[in-house]
């Protein structure tokens, strides 16, 4: 079958099986910052926004993304150019290993696109499904309220 499906900004076609997983399909594709880690739901490293919701893409049919909009970290940042919230999480030194990083970047991102003030308990909610093996969390969520304040005083700058 065939899906549209807008990734990043651009729109496409992609043919995809019935039982194909959101997950496989970015990274056939080429979108390797979605990381493959448990495949059930467990861990939030392949954590995307769909239509603006934070989705483990493990748990997500690719055929669920037709006529959807689907962000990747790939299309949240770039190397030179990073987001807000990607700059706070290197001020923080909030990632060691990194593997988490994209997924828990997606989950604030989304949270952030909803709710530019959040809590530190928001935050935290925010980010119960990506977990981090490295860090405890904490500077992941100051990074995460740093970046939030700076949104706010930047606004526009949040695509
Ligand atoms: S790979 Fe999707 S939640 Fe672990
Ligand atoms: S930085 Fe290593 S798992 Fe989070």
């Amino acid at each position: 079958m065939k899906i549209h499906v807008t990734i990043n900004g651009v729109p496409t076609d992609v043919k995809v099986a019935p039982n194909e997983k959101l997950l496989d399909m970015l990274r056939r594709m080429g979108y390797y910052g979605v990381k493959f880690g448990c495949g059930r739901g467990e861990c939030g490293v392949c954590t995307v926004i769909l239509d603006g919701q934070a989705v483990m893409a493990c748990l997500t049919f690719a055929a669920q993304a037709h006529n959807k909009s689907v962000i990747t970290v790939e299309g949240i940042g770039q190397p030179g150019n990073l987001h807000l919230i990607q700059e706070a999480i290197l001020d923080h030194g909030a990632a060691q290993c990194g593997y988490c990083t994209p997924g828990i970047v997606c989950s604030a991102k989304a949270l952030l696109d909803e709710n530019p003030h959040p809590t530190e308990v928001q935050v935290r909610e925010a980010l119960k499904g990506n977990l981090c093996r490295c860090t405890g969390y904490q500077k992941y969520v100051e990074a995460i309220l740093d970046a939030a304040e700076k949104l706010r005083e930047t606004s526009g700058r949040l695509e």
